[in-house]
């Protein structure tokens, strides 16, 4: 056969329509190592490859992702961005100031994200009106997450309140249990005290002290009721929780050493990819104090502009991509979080997922649904580095006392403001 310009014209064309002739390669910052999350990245790996492109993973370990936004930032510097990064919330405004990223409307118009994503998240991944971050999914951050077997060896049941968890977890330990599961970090133990504030102080009070940051909210006696409610929760910790892994903790109520964890819901990926089922070999419940409450994190990639047109193609894909209803699926089926689309069909999703999705939209509706300050939803970053010094000092300290504590908050975030 003569290869004639013809033929190699008609081949090129049709092995560039069946191989991506716009293959690109995506290289994707991210920290999900654990191993729940690494599963659900795998899923993100394989629909951009499905797509004909090259995915190069940079993946940073830390749960919570400090460290990870650390080497963002040092590689940006250095003029080095990646094409993709796990950034969230209001430092997703730091990013586009910089005017390095790329403007996803063009997607979003072509995918209808306006039409599928609640406002709270359209919101979020804007910049001045345009998209420059896609939605991966939505975390509830206020979980419990309970072995039944060692509550009923103890002979007690699940706490829905900080009174009831306090009796409960004398008991536990009675019975020769770790009561509480805590992982020893900065960002953990914010975790935990956003939780208890929302716990005790109701979602007015939560939005008045860890969003709007009001001086009587973060100074005032009700915070000094939390602040000792959260020091006490240590005495029902074990000695090796200094410094823990957030997932290495989890693996405790996992194989019955511990009874509770307090954590997000990436900590249901750990008990999915250890084949546990919800109800039998695990609860989750809301957080005490908080079941008509939700706290909310949106994992989301930002997309940094690259010189090469075929890599920004294949980063506008891998944003097309996050939003497909089958990769939302099966994605949140591993992480632990739900779809961040409003038409996702939840049946297939386990009772944890359904009662997570029910939860976010009557909190939206109800006014009680307020963003992670934890995890990067509510407050500028220098701000929320404040929050977790002091708070993770104080969980730390032998003899800081909740009222200087208070007053602590007051003058450190006023600081870093
Ligand atoms: C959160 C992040 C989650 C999960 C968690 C633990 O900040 O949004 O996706 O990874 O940290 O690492």
């Amino acid at each position: 056969m003569k290869l004639t310009k013809k033929l190699l014209l008609a081949t090129l064309v049709s092995g560039a329509l069946t191989a991506n002739a716009f293959a690109g390669t995506v290289e994707v910052l991210h920290y999900w190592t654990s191993g729940g999350e690494a599963a659900a990245a795998a899923e993100l790996k394989k629909s951009l490859e499905a797509q004909g492109h090259e995915w190069t993973d940079f993946a940073v370990a830390g749960g919570g992702g400090d460290n990870a936004m650390t080497v963002l930032k040092s590689r940006a510097v250095a003029g080095n961005p990646p094409s993709a990064a796990q950034v969230k919330g209001p430092s997703i405004q730091d990013w586009a100031e910089l005017d390095l990223l790329i403007n996803l409307n063009d997607v979003a118009e072509a995918e209808k994200w306006d039409a599928v994503l609640p406002p709270v998240v359209a919101k979020v991944m804007k910049y001045d009106g345009h998209y420059v971050a896609a939605p991966v999914n939505v975390h509830r951050v206020n979980w419990l997450w309970a072995n039944p077997e060692v509550f009923k060896k103890s002979g007690v049941e699940v706490p829905t309140t900080w009174e009831d968890f306090f009796a409960v977890a004398d008991k536990i330990k009675a019975a020769g249990f770790i009561p509480f599961a805590h992982g020893g970090q900065p960002w953990q133990d914010a975790t935990v005290f956003e939780d208890m504030v929302l716990g005790m102080g109701g979602a007015d009070f939560y939005k008045k002290a860890l969003v709007e940051l009001d001086e009587e909210a973060l100074g005032g006696k009700k915070m000094v009721e939390i602040l000792t409610a959260f020091k006490k929760l240590k005495d029902y910790t074990d000695p090796s929780s200094p410094g823990r892994e957030w997932n290495i903790t989890t693996g405790m109520v996992i194989n019955g050493k511990a009874a509770m964890q307090i954590m997000g819901d990436w900590a249901k990926g750990e008990f999915t990819a250890a084949k546990k089922v919800p109800g039998k070999d695990y609860i989750c419940i809301a957080s005490p104090g908080t079941k008509d409450a939700f706290v909310f994190n949106i994992d989301s990639m930002i997309m940094f502009e690259s010189k090469n047109a075929d890599n920004n193609k294949a980063t506008k894909d891998l944003a097309k991509a996050i939003l497909d209803p089958s990769f939302q699926k099966v994605f949140n089926m591993n992480k632990g979080s739900i779809p961040v689309r409003t038409d996702a069909d939840m049946s297939d999703f386990d009772d944890c997922a359904k009662l997570s999705a029910e939860d976010f939209k009557k909190s939206a509706a109800a006014g009680t649904l307020v963003p992670s300050m934890a995890h990067e939803m509510a407050i500028p970053a220098a701000v929320r580095g404040a929050f977790l010094d002091t708070v993770t000092n104080f969980f730390n300290s032998k003899n800081a006392t909740a009222k200087e504590t208070a007053k602590k908050l007051v003058k450190a975030v006023k600081m870093a403001e």
